[in-house]
C-alpha cells in the first residue's frame, strides 16, 4: 500500500467505485487497495472470512459480444469463489439478436436480481454512455471494449509486475507488437504511467502504433528491449486491423516476433509477458513460452484474484482482513 495515501483519499475512493469502465477512472489509491486485496487472497488460499456470505446474494452476468476464454472464465471463477451467483448469457442465442439494446437487456435481467454485468462489446463508449442512464444496484465491468480499454487486464498486468519488480519508478518497460489495436495496450499504458513508470517503449512498425500514447517508439526490435525490465508482447489482433496494413505476416514475424536470443539485450532479470492468446511463432517464439523468465501462467492466476478483487470491493465489501 503506499504511504502517502492518506484515510481520507482511500475512503472516499472506495465510496466511488460503482462500475470498472476505464483505468483512467481509478485512483491509485484504488489501485493499490485492489492489489492489496489480491494479494490477500492469493496469501489466504482463496480462504475467505465468514463475512464474505453477504455476496451470496449478490449474481454477475457475463455479457460477452466478442470471443474470450480467460477473461469470461476467471471473472466466472472468481465471483464463484466470493460465493456469487453466475449467469453466462450466449449472445448468439439472446435477445440482443433480436434488436433488444443493452440497457434494455440489464434492466430485464436486474429485473431478476442480477446486479453486477461483466461486458466486452466493439462499441467503445458504450459502457460510459449506459452507465450515465443506470440508476440503482448496478455495476458494469468492462472486459474489453473494442481497441479502448480493458481495465482488469491492466491491473492484473501491473499487480504482476509488481510481485516481480516490487515497484515501477525506475522500470523500463518494452511493449512489442499491434500496440494501435490493443485495448490492452491502452489500459496497460494508462496504468503504468499512474503507478510512476516513465520509460515505457512501444516497438513496432508505424503502421500497427497510434499517436497518441506519449511513449517513446522503437522500429527495431534489438534496439526496443535494450536494458528492458518488462517485455510485454501483444497479438496481431487482425479482427480489428485493415487489409494489407502489414507488408506480409513472414516479414513482420522476421523483425518483431520475441526469441530467446532477444532476452540476452534486456536486463538479466527482465520478464516476459503477453495478455494471451498467444499466436505461437507469430508474435513470440514458442521456445520462450515455457522459459523461466517468462511469466504468461502467473498472469492468468493472478488475473482471478484481481477479479475477486474488483467484485467484492464493487460490491463494497470488506471481506478479508
Ligand atoms: C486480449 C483481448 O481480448 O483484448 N486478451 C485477453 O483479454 N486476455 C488480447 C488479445 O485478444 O490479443
Amino acid at each position: 500500500m503506499d504511504d502517502n495515501i492518506t484515510m481520507n483519499e482511500t475512503t472516499q475512493a472506495i465510496n466511488l467505485f460503482q462500475h470498472l469502465i476505464n483505468i483512467e477512472d481509478l485512483s491509485t489509491s484504488r489501485i493499490y487497495s485492489l492489489f492489496a486485496d489480491a494479494q490477500k487472497f492469493i496469501d489466504k488460499g482463496y480462504h475467505l472470512s465468514p463475512q464474505l456470505t453477504a455476496l451470496n446474494d449478490q449474481t454477475l452476468v457475463n455479457l460477452f459480444f466478442e470471443p474470450s476464454t480467460r477473461t469470461r472464465i476467471s471473472f466466472e471463477l472468481a465471483a464463484k469463489r466470493l460465493g456469487v451467483k453466475v449467469v453466462n448469457v450466449h449472445i448468439p442465442f439472446s435477445s440482443s439478436e433480436k434488436g433488444e439494446s443493452l440497457l434494455d437487456t440489464i434492466y430485464s435481467l436486474h429485473a431478476m436480481n442480477c446486479n453486477l454485468f461483466v461486458i466486452r462489446h466493439h462499441e467503445e463508449n458504450l459502457l460510459v454512455e449506459i452507465s450515465e442512464q443506470l440508476s440503482g444496484n448496478i455495476h458494469l465491468i468492462n472486459a474489453g471494449n473494442g481497441k479502448r480499454s480493458h481495465p482488469s487486464q491492466a491491473l492484473l498486468d501491473t499487480f504482476t509486475i509488481l510481485q516481480y519488480k516490487k515497484q515501477f519508478d525506475n522500470l523500463s518497460i518494452a511493449i512489442i507488437g499491434d500496440i494501435a489495436h490493443s485495448r490492452v495496450a491502452h489500459s496497460q499504458i494508462a496504468a503504468l504511467k499512474k503507478l510512476g513508470a516513465t520509460d515505457i517503449r512501444a516497438i513496432a512498425p508505424n503502421a500497427l502504433l497510434t499517436d497518441d500514447l506519449g511513449i517513446s517508439h522503437y522500429e527495431n526490435l534489438e534496439e526496443g528491449i535494450n536494458n528492458a525490465d518488462v517485455i510485454i508482447v501483444l497479438r496481431l489482433q487482425k479482427e480489428r486491423m485493415a487489409k494489407d496494413i502489414l507488408a506480409s505476416i513472414d516479414d513482420y514475424q522476421l523483425r518483431y516476433s520475441l526469441k530467446p536470443q532477444h532476452l540476452s539485450l534486456a536486463k538479466p532479470e527482465a520478464i516476459v509477458m503477453h495478455p494471451g492468446p498467444v499466436n505461437r511463432d507469430v508474435e513470440i517464439d514458442s521456445a520462450l513460452l515455457n522459459h523461466p523468465q517468462t511469466v504468461i501462467t502467473q498472469q492468468i492466476t493472478n488475473g482471478v484474484a484481481i477479479r475477486m478483487a474488483v467484485i467484492s470491493q464493487l460490491c463494497h465489501q470488506k471481506i478479508i482482513d
